[in-house]
């Protein structure tokens, strides 16, 4: 899950809603469909099916490790699957994107008054480095945008670290995304970011900022809640000074890298498309095993049940699996975005809904919606309907999602794996990032619910409404 999300996320926390109202539309025909969603979910739950996907992913991100954007890791990464994807009989093929190419280089900072102590760092992805030179400098702490406006004389020649209240990622996160061009303007020599997570065993986080290109580019790095916490309480007393050195640096040629695309083709609409998804590519840490390991396998997986269990819908049913997403949606741009005559874009009106699962594979307990016809909200709330024996029923409506966010310009509706993903962040962008995160059973009811919902979608007689 990338930065450019976050917009969304906040449009969901205020507007993203349990739907409650009762409906008309579709009814019977999504009730037709009861026996084949039981079918993909006991296949998954107690049959042959079970603890696949958690095995597949296992073998994948014990293979590779984390598959940042630019490195050879993720193209090697990108072959496997394909070479996976035919073994399970699947129709793969992959289309180039370009991104930013962004290399970490060596990193370090620590405190150096008021007593010596190594901080654990994570440069901020796309952030410039410190020209092969360390930056020694007192801090200065403040807690907000605003506390930085009051106190913006004290800022020239300072490291400005921010020790902001974590209230939730959406909102807390523009320190990380803007905090190095906010303090720049004022004439600051790096920043220090607090890791954007409710929750911390000392474990800095990364993740992606943007700068505004009226200022000085400056570097930035998050470091843990524990040692924010500590430099601001030093402050209080003392004249803290750290010392930083990050080697990152943008290169001036774009990585390359690839999108997958699967299809099962509809037997009657084969042009019109309901597309399930999730991110191959990662950070460079942990093993991107969450994030988005687990969603791009239950995305793949649900194409290789269906598939595995001889059905067909009468539209095509797509996986994709993004390349290039956390440093700022690449794949999807160049699959979709207006801007860029995107290779798909005379697609758009046939695409039913562009479903994407980049916010945890937990627990399942339904989807998250964006679409607003009242038609179209009805089938997804019977669809969710279908699902009691997985308990995953709930229908929240609201925009969320990273990639597929971009399909929103067009209206295509939308849909995310609403899970219990109460603990998502405190992973997000770490070294904690790991297949522990991850549960088979989970895996397995995340992975059916994808599976027969888009099945549900694709085989409708009419597509989703807009
Ligand atoms: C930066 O500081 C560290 C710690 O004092 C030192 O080991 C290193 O040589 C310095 N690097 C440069 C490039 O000056
Ligand atoms: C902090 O540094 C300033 C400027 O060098 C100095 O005036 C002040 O006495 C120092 N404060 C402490 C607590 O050492
Ligand atoms: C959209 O789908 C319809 C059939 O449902 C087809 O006639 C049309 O050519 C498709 N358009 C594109 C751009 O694929
Ligand atoms: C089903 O989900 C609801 C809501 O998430 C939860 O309160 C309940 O405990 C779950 N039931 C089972 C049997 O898992
Ligand atoms: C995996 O999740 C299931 C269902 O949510 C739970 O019952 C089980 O204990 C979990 N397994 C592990 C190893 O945590």
């Amino acid at each position: 899950m990338s930065i450019k999300e976050v917009s969304f996320l906040i449009l969901c926390l205020l507007l993203c809603q349990k739907a409650t109202s009762s409906c008309e539309c579709c009814s019977e025909e999504i009730s037709s469909k009861a026996t084949i969603v039981n079918r993909i979910i006991n296949v998954l739950t107690k049959g042959n099916e079970a603890g696949v996907t958690y095995n597949e992913l296992e073998k994948f991100v014990d293979k590779f490790g984390p598959r940042m954007t630019g490195t050879e890791t993720l193209e090697n990464s990108i072959d496997y699957m394909l070479d996976l994807l035919r073994r399970n009989g699947l129709n793969a093929r992959t289309e180039e994107v370009e991104a930013p190419f962004w290399i970490r280089g060596e990193e370090y900072a620590e405190m150096t008054k008021p007593w010596p102590k190594k901080f654990g760092v994570l440069g901020i992805g796309l952030s410039v480095g410190t020209n092969g030179a360390n930056i020694s400098a007192p801090v200065l702490v403040v807690t907000s945008f605003e506390e930085l406006e009051e106190r913006r004389d004290e800022v020239q020649g300072k490291i400005v670290v921010y020790n902001f209240k974590f209230k939730s990622y959406g909102v807390s996160v523009k320190y990380r995304s803007q905090g190095a061009s906010r303090a720049s303007k004022y004439g600051a020599l790096a920043v220090l970011v607090k890791s954007v997570t409710p929750f911390s065993l000392y474990t800095p986080h990364t993740g992606m900022l943007n700068y505004d290109q009226t200022v000085p580019k400056i570097p930035a790095a998050c470091i843990t809640v524990e040692d924010a916490e500590l430099i601001h309480r030093l402050s209080k007393r003392d004249n803290v000074s750290v010392r930083l050195f990050m080697g990152a640096k943008t290169l001036d040629k774009p990585a390359i890298s690839r999108n997958i695309i699967v299809d099962i083709k509809g037997w009657k609409y084969p042009e019109e498309v309901v597309i399930v998804s999730g991110h191959i590519d990662s950070w460079d840490v942990g093993q991107g095993a969450m994030d988005d390991g687990g969603g791009a396998f239950v995305s793949w997986r649900a194409l290789a049940v269906i598939h595995n269990l001889g059905l067909k819908p009468k539209r095509t049913l797509r996986a994709i699996l993004w390349t290039g997403e956390e440093q700022g949606l690449w794949g999807a741009q160049s699959y979709i975005k207006v801007s860029l005559t995107p290779r798909h874009k005379n697609e758009i009106d046939n695409i039913s809904i562009a479903m994407e699962s980049d916010i945890g594979t937990f627990r399942p307990l339904g989807l998250t919606f964006s679409g607003t016809n009242p038609k179209s909200q009805c089938i997804v709330k019977h669809t969710l309907e279908l699902m009691k024996a997985i308990n995953a029923t709930e229908l929240v409506l609201g925009v969320e999602g990273s990639d597929i966010v971009l399909f929103n310009e067009y209206k295509v509706p939308l849909a995310s794996l609403n899970n219990d993903h109460r603990t998502y962040f405190y992973y997000h962008h770490t070294n904690a990032d790991t297949m522990l995160v991850e549960n088979s059973t989970n895996l397995d009811t995340c992975t059916a619910l994808w599976a027969a919902s888009s099945f549900v979608f694709a085989d409708l007689n009419h597509k989703l409404w807009r």
